[in-house]
């Protein structure tokens, strides 16, 4: 090894060992951008991670200003030089990218570029994205390429134990749900239920007819607070399987919906990244009144529900082409005067674009 190779390597262990602690992705992500820049003297570097369905999740750069980033507008989407990183998992490295057979030209105000190192960020057989430089005075050499790709291998590092922690702290929250659950209806349920029983059999031996009145009033009472702690368990479980997995769970609810009035709907839910328990409760509340409402009166045999993340939100849309109505002059329910509460309770908001014969569009946010 060159001393200045060992130099430049012992400047990656340290730098690496300050990645590897962080359980901040987008922290890990932009250090080991500049870092791969400083490492190889390079003008530009990025770093873009592709999410469990196969669209750019994460992405940072740095060497082009913001106005500039601004006028190119979308982050790259995979096609060309960068498409074969990611789908073939392979290294790049050309003096002059124009000369690669697989450059497909830049997106309009991208700045011009010639030599190009780009390596998959992957951990084992599974790839993350990619981890991408250009321009180094004199082009990269066999060195660089070692350093780029130890850098990039770290990085997949990151992102896998960044997404398994998020798994386990998921699992951790239904455990603790799972736990609740049960406790209340092992414990909380069966002690109710014998106070209930005592209160009956006394019930039937006083002779005051005031204390036998008020004794069955109370045992009714306690059948009602059981029966909605039955609900209350109920609801805890189907939520702790919800978070489990969340598009299923807006899927079949709507499933659901729509069905018994012999209705479609195409639900299309895009990775929802963290969104807690609480959040994700009463996003799918307001999914099913906006998807009611489409059921109830939209006069339609068809609807469509999109759910994504936007920066930090959760936003979900429900759209029928059906009869609409005029949101200023409609006869109110409590749908959504439900739903306009809920969502400025929590921080969020509803919008509805409707009018008669233009079918209806509900927009949710919230924050998440
Ligand atoms: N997708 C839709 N298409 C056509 N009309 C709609 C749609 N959504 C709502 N409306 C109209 O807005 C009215 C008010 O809706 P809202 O949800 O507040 O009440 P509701 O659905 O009638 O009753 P509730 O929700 O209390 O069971 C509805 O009665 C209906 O006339
Ligand atoms: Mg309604």
């Amino acid at each position: 090894m060159s001393p200045i190779l060992s130099e430049r390597v012992a400047a990656l262990v340290k730098a690496a060992s300050a990645v590897v602690g962080r359980l901040d992705l987008r922290a890990v992500l932009e250090h080991t951008v500049l870092l791969a820049r400083d490492l190889t003297g390079a003008h530009y570097a990025a770093l873009g991670v592709i999410g469990e369905h196969g669209s750019l999740v994460d992405f940072v750069y740095v060497g082009v200003d913001d106005d500039r980033a601004r006028a190119i507008g979308t982050p790259p989407t995979g096609k060309g030089v960068l498409g074969l990183l990611m789908n073939r998992g392979e290294t790049v490295r050309v003096d002059d990218i124009h000369t690669h057979p697989e450059f497909a030209g830049y997106p309009r105000h991208h700045p011009e570029m010639s030599s190009f190192l780009g390596v998959p960020v992957r951990a084992g057989d599974h790839i993350f994205g990619n981890l991408y430089l250009a321009d180094k005075p004199g082009g990269f050499t066999d060195e660089d390429q070692i350093l780029v790709e130890a850098l990039a291998a770290i990085a997949g590092g990151a992102v896998s134990t960044a997404r398994l922690h998020r798994q386990l702290t998921r699992l951790a929250l239904v455990e603790d749900r799972e736990r609740i659950a049960r406790d209340l209806h092992d414990a909380v349920i069966q002690d109710l239920f014998a106070v209930g029983l005592e209160l009956q059999g006394l019930s039937l031996t006083v002779e005051d007819p005031n204390v036998a009145a008020k004794l069955a009033d109370a045992v009714e009472r306690l059948d009602e607070a059981i029966g909605s702690l039955r609900s209350f368990i109920f609801d805890l479980r189907t939520l702790a399987n919800a978070l489990l997995d969340p598009a299923r769970t807006i899927k079949d609810l709507v499933d659901r919906l729509v069905q018994p009035a012999g209705m479609t709907a195409e639900v299309a839910v895009a990775d929802l990244g963290e969104v807690s328990p609480s959040r994700f409760d009463d996003l799918v509340q307001m999914i099913r009144e906006a998807v009611s409402n489409a059921v109830r009166h939209a006069d339609t045999d068809r609807i469509e529900v999109g759910v994504r993340r936007v920066d930090d939100h959760i936003v979900a849309e429900v759209v029928d082409q059906g009869r609409g109505f005029d949101p200023a002059t409609v006869e109110r329910g409590m749908g959504l005067d439900n739903l306009w509460a809920r969502a400025s309770e929590i921080g969020g908001e509803v919008r509805i674009d409707s009018s008669p014969g233009e079918g209806t569009r509900v927009t949710i946010r919230v924050p998440g």
